[in-house]
Order: C-alpha cells, then sequence, then structure tokens
C-alpha cells in the first residue's frame, strides 16, 4: 500500500509540530522517520493512524483519502516504546487480543498467533506474562500482536529505545527480516541514526517540523542536502573546518586562517568536493568525514598538520582526536597506525563538503 503525505501540517498551541510535508513511501518499503526529539516524527505516525488530525493536508492510502476514515478502519498495526502488554494476559492472549475484538472464532485466532510468533520467534515463549518476558521478548509480543490483523500499514515509533544496545542491534535485524518477509510497508520512528542507516530502504530526515532530505542511506550520507543533515548523520560525526574556499580553474583551494598562526592552504580536485547548500560564499565551513582522510606521520605536501591529543581504539580502528590550530577534530586511522599523543600528525583530505 502506497502512503502519500500531501502538505501534511500540524500545530499545537504555539508549535509548529509539523509544516506542510509531502512525501510518498513506496509500498512494501522500510521507511525510518529519523531527528531529533520533538522534530515531529510520533506526530506523523499518529496523523497517519489518525489518532490525530491534521490542521491542514492529507493523508492518502493508495489513491484512497483517509483523512476522514477513523483509526480503526485504517488498518494499521502500531508499536511504540512502552510495549503496552496487557500484564494479566499470556503472551499468547496479548497477541490474538485484536482478533477477539474483531470477533474471530479462537481456534482460527490461535493458529494464527502461533504462525506469526513463529516469524518474531517466540513461540516457546507463549504461555508466559508479560513480566517473565525480557524486554526484547515483550517488544517481539509487541510486534506479533501489531502483524495479527494483517495490517496494510506497520507503525514502529522508537520500538527499540527502551533495550539495551546490543539487544537494540539484533532487533533492528530482526524486524527487517519480518519486514521482507512480510512486505509490509513500514514507517519506523527513530532518533538513532545508526539504526535508521542500518535497516531503512529509505530515510525521511525531519528537523524542527521540517523535511531536510528524504532519500536512501547511502545518498543521504554521501549528499547531504544541507548541514543539517550531514551533521546529523555519522558516528563519529562530522568535522566542521572553518575556512576559505575558492574554485581555481579545475580545481578547489581550501585555507584555513586563524589569529597568531600561519595560514595553510590546501588543493583538492573536483570530484573530492560536493557542495551540500545552494548559497555557499567563499567564508565557508568545509564538512570532513572522520573517514575520508589519510593519517600520516611523514609531513607531506597538500596535508594539513595536526596535534594529536587523544587516541582511541574502537574495535579495529583508531579515533584519534587532534587539533588543527585551535580547532578539535575526530579522524579515524588504521588500529595498528603508531600514532602517539602529543605527536604532529598529516591530514590528507580525500573528500570535503561545502556548505
Ligand atoms: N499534544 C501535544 N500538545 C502540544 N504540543 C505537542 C503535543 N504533541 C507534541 N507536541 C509538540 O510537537 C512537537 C513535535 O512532537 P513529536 O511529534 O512528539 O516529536 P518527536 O516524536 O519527533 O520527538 C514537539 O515540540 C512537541 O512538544
Ligand atoms: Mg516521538
Amino acid at each position: 500500500m502506497d502512503i502519500r503525505l500531501t502538505n501534511l501540517t500540524k500545530h499545537y498551541e504555539g508549535v509548529e509540530a509539523l509544516r506542510g510535508l509531502n512525501a510518498e513511501i513506496k509500498s512494501g518499503s522500510l521507511v525510518s522517520l529519523l531527528g531529533p526529539s520533538g522534530c515531529g516524527k510520533s506526530t506523523i505516525l499518529n496523523l497517519i493512524a489518525g489518532l490525530i488530525e491534521p490542521n491542514e493536508g492529507e493523508v492518502f492510502f493508495g489513491d484512497k483519502n483517509m483523512n476522514n476514515v477513523e483509526p480503526e478502519h485504517r488498518n494499521i498495526g502500531m508499536v511504540f516504546q512502552s510495549y503496552a502488554l496487557y500484564p494479566h494476559m499470556s503472551a499468547l492472549k496479548n497477541i490474538v487480543f485484536p482478533l477477539k475484538m474483531k470477533k474471530v472464532p479462537k481456534k482460527e485466532a490461535e493458529e494464527r498467533a502461533k504462525e506469526i510468533a513463529k516469524l518474531v520467534k517466540i513461540e516457546e515463549l507463549l504461555n508466559r506474562k508479560p513480566k517473565a518476558l525480557s524486554g526484547g521478548q515483550q517488544q517481539r509480543v509487541a510486534i506479533a500482536r501489531a502483524l495479527i490483523k494483517n495490517p496494510q500499514v506497520l507503525l514502529l515509533d522508537e520500538p527499540f529505545s527502551n533495550l539495551d544496545a546490543r539487544l537494540r542491534i539484533e532487533m533492528r535485524e530482526e524486524i527487517k527480516n519480518i519486514q521482507k518477509k512480510t512486505q509490509i510497508t513500514t514507517l519506523f520512528v527513530t532518533h538513532d541514526q545508526e539504526e535508521a542507516m542500518s535497516i531503512s530502504d529509505q530515510i525521511l530526515l525531519l528537523n524542527e517540523g521540517e523535511l531536510q532530505q528524504y532519500t536512501n542511506p547511502k545518498e543521504m550520507y554521501d549528499e547531504p542536502r544541507n548541514r543539517f543533515v550531514a551533521n546529523f548523520l555519522g558516528n563519529p560525526p562530522l568535522n566542521i573546518l572553518k575556512a576559505l574556499w575558492k574554485k581555481e580553474e579545475d580545481h578547489f583551494v581550501i585555507e584555513v586562517q586563524q589569529e597568531g598562526y600561519d595560514s595553510i592552504k590546501i588543493s583538492l580536485q573536483e570530484n573530492q568536493v560536493k557542495a551540500c547548500s545552494d548559497k555557499i560564499t567563499t567564508q565557508t565551513e568545509v564538512g570532513i568525514r572522520p573517514e575520508n582522510v589519510i593519517v600520516r606521520k611523514e609531513k607531506k605536501e597538500n596535508s594539513i598538520p595536526c596535534s594529536v591529543s587523544h587516541i582511541q581504539l574502537m574495535g579495529k580502528e583508531l579515533y584519534i582526536k587532534v587539533q588543527i590550530k585551535n580547532q578539535k577534530m575526530i579522524f579515524i586511522a588504521p588500529w595498528n597506525s603508531d600514532i602517539n599523543v602529543g605527536e604532529t600528525v598529516y591530514i590528507e583530505i580525500q573528500k570535503a563538503l561545502l556548505f
């Protein structure tokens, strides 16, 4: 079921929670709604579910305008951060509950519940009550309950944020698998960019109720449309270097100038630079992803010297905190690089974003 949002707008008293959102969610895809707390993610889900009404704009399922369709007739499955299971009911009873409401015969309902339980891998746990289940297991029950009516749309609002880091990663894969198997059009709300990057077909990134960019994870990372997008994605985060830049024939010259220091000039080829704004001036900010550099101990032409203030081994990578003059940055080097705190290293930029 394709979902189409046109000029979708929601105000609360004094708050413009969502401003004129236009977006199309392709049938069978998994789209993440990503952005900082308060940017309007839950508002979008609730508008799609029909739990709140828009001030302006429409929600379409296929060609059908849903604005006047009651939530219970929208055929939606929803899962929230809090598992919201009935504590006195077994997992099975919880899962079956929506079918019971629809007066589906018990035997048929329970058979269907067992199928779904298998899909979300809790078939062994069906007789337990919620308090005898771990957080991850409870959330699986909640997902099963959301899926049992064969909804045409699955809405998940930060479903894993109460889980510990390891379980969260496991559940990411799980939801991706479930979504692939069922092919249900799914909207997944998260403020965690890594989570969104790892599971989504498309990411819809919001800030303060406004759409920033809507595309696939790779393109959003490589070709951010503005500074907010570039800065929101990536871990460790994007480095931002204050510099002057100008275009010279077939290449770019970037100049780092700071009072009390000699200026540093480096040049970058056209294909190493991505402009992420329509209004780039010569006094700019250059975004450098931590992994988009080569770190060397030997002085080299076209490199920026910086002093190493901190080193951290992260799995198979070395995170190196450095200062370029008085600007703090973090870069990634191979884990076996022989780099020490207090040394000067030379950074060769492979790719830069201009804002
Ligand atoms: N019922 C409400 N009354 C007033 N303001 C609200 C209400 N619900 C949400 N808001 C405000 O609308 C904005 C968007 O909220 P929300 O969609 O919940 O953000 P998110 O889910 O991205 O954290 C926030 O500023 C929030 O405080
Ligand atoms: Mg929310």
